[in-house]
């Protein structure tokens, strides 16, 4: 879908359907709204009058204009109270026209204001931004093999603004967005994509035609250099795999920032687990190529980044590798040796995840960090803990933290703070190397966490186990589709913008 923005009044509009807004509680439209209500000879007062339409998020209004004006339809989107009404509420009301219109088959243009400038008091800017975030995350369609010709719903959405000196301000807004939203995309498609067809090459691929595209710096290591940088876990992870690992290095080195310290990204990239000799059961193995979720959210958020000009130093790394059980593969028993010396038993090839980060934490030293955040689909045990509303969130760090729960308050990609007692250190110790990769059957998501915290190096760190937040269940949500959410794009953009 197309955005684009034009002045005049929305009741003028030519196209299939425009779209209009209304707060909870709120008797008399006023603004477009108002303009509409009055064309239609007061068709939405009626309707809020009859009590069939209050203006309550998520819910909406179509009517059937009659040629009382050039588009044949309304729609009347809900936006909920004004007190309540923010960057996040707009996102989803925008989201909820896309998702409503495109049950429409025949509606392929549409014209709709922008939510809550008038009298809900909101930034024009960030309220611009907000609509092309929602629209563009609810349009996403996951690729179809074969390709589709022709991709059903939306065409062209236009923005509708009657006063024109607020152009300048909602074209910067729409143009933020939209970068934002193509990154969460770009992010969806990598873990939509079948491990067949996405494998660590093809990632390596993407992210440096991404990185050619947006000015991004990239670097791709593949297994030679690895063994020359004594990369013992991701070497022994790949090595049941005909397919070579790939550790992608992103750079986003804005002018003016040379001399800062990175905030750097770390992302598990494993584009297929099958567990490895730890074999997994047959049920819902086909989700395990979901388990590069995390490298895909650094790539995108590194791909937002970029576009969005974010003025602060940032590095972005994606270790790529598949697992997979095989004559040459490792096994439990087994005592790999990661970059920095630092040594783990192998109790599970299936805790396969911790083992690729591993090597990246002792890696990202050589850049003196002013902070490290790893995203990984590490732990079945944390969707135990907290379901699909939010990911876990481990540190050693309380200001980095704080600043990351402030990106998920200001993002929507929820974070809950798990603790890390040293106690849970002991259910990791081995008798034969310095830790163990899979501890008792308790405690089995902070002891992941306190195993990668083992490998770090003297910088702040965070951990995110976002395991049940990269995929959305049936239906999507308010804002996607089934299938791949994209979690982790707005949070460590977010962050970056802030940190
Ligand atoms: N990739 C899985 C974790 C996972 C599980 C992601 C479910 C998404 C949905 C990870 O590599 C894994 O297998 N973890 C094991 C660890 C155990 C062997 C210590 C797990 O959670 O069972
Ligand atoms: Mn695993
Ligand atoms: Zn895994």
């Amino acid at each position: 879908m197309e955005l684009s923005l034009e002045s005049g009044n929305i009741t003028a509009f030519q196209g299939d359907c425009i779209v209009v807004n209304l707060f909870k509680g709120v008797t008399q439209p006023s603004g477009g709204t108002g303009a509409v209500d009055q064309a239609l000879n007061g068709a939405i007062s009626q309707a809020i009058a009859t009590g069939d339409f209050t203006g309550k998020a998520g819910t909406s209004l179509l009517l059937y204009t009659n040629q009382a004006i050039a588009a044949p339809r309304v729609l009347v989107v809900g936006l909920g109270s004004a007190a309540e009404f923010d960057f996040l509420a707009a996102r989803k009301a925008a989201a909820t026209t896309i998702k409503k219109l495109t049950g429409l088959k025949e509606v392929k243009r549409i014209g709709a204001i922008v939510n809550g400038t008038g009298i809900g008091g909101q930034d024009v800017t960030e309220m611009a931004r907000a609509f092309a975030l929602g629209a563009g995350l609810a349009s996403y369609q996951a690729r179809q093999y074969p390709a589709q010709d022709e991709p059903s719903g939306l065409e062209q959405c236009t923005l509708v603004e009657f006063d024109e000196s607020k152009l300048p301000a909602l074209q910067e807004g729409m143009e933020a967005g939209s970068n934002l939203a193509e990154a969460v995309c770009f992010t969806r498609d990598l873990v939509n994509d079948p491990p067949n067809i996405l494998y660590p090459a093809v990632m390596a691929q993407r992210a440096s035609d991404m990185a050619t595209g947006t000015g991004l710096g990239c670097e791709v290591l593949g297994e030679d250099q690895m063994r020359e940088l004594d990369m013992g876990m991701i070497l022994g992870v790949s090595r049941g795999s005909r397919r070579e690992a790939q550790l992608i290095i992103l750079k986003h080195e804005p002018p003016g920032a040379e001399t800062q310290e990175p905030l750097i990204f770390i992302g598990k990239g494993i584009t297929f687990d099958t567990g490895g000799i730890s074999l997994k059961p047959t049920g819902g193995m086909g989700e395990m190529k979901t388990d590069m979720a995390g490298a895909a959210a650094v790539i995108g958020a590194l791909q937002a980044i970029a576009t969005l000009k974010v003025p602060r130093k940032v590095y972005g790394l994606a270790v790529c590798v598949e697992n997979m059980p095989d004559g040459n593969a490792f096994r439990p028993g087994d005592i790999l040796t990661g970059m920095t010396g630092k040594t783990a038993e192998i109790i599970s090839t299936d805790a396969e995840g911790r083992l690729v980060l591993a090597d990246c934490l002792g890696y990202v030293k050589r850049y003196t960090p002013a902070a490290v955040v790893d995203l990984a689909t590490l732990t079945g045990a944390i969707g135990i803990a907290l379901g699909t509303q939010a990911a876990g969130l481990f540190s050693n760090d309380s200001s980095l933290q704080d600043a990351l729960v402030a990106a998920a308050d200001k993002s929507g990609d929820r974070v809950w703070p798990m603790p890390m007692y040293d106690e849970y250190m002991d259910t990791i110790k081995s008798d034969m190397a310095q830790v163990k990769n899979s501890g008792s059957r308790t405690s089995g998501v902070s002891s992941s966490a306190k195993f990668l915290e083992h490998f770090t190096e003297g910088y702040p760190w965070a951990h995110l186990d976002i395991a049940y937040m990269a995929l959305h269940g049936k239906g999507g949500g308010a804002e996607g589709t089934k299938g791949a959410s994209g979690y982790g794009v707005q949070l460590l953009t977010a962050l970056a913008q802030t940190f």
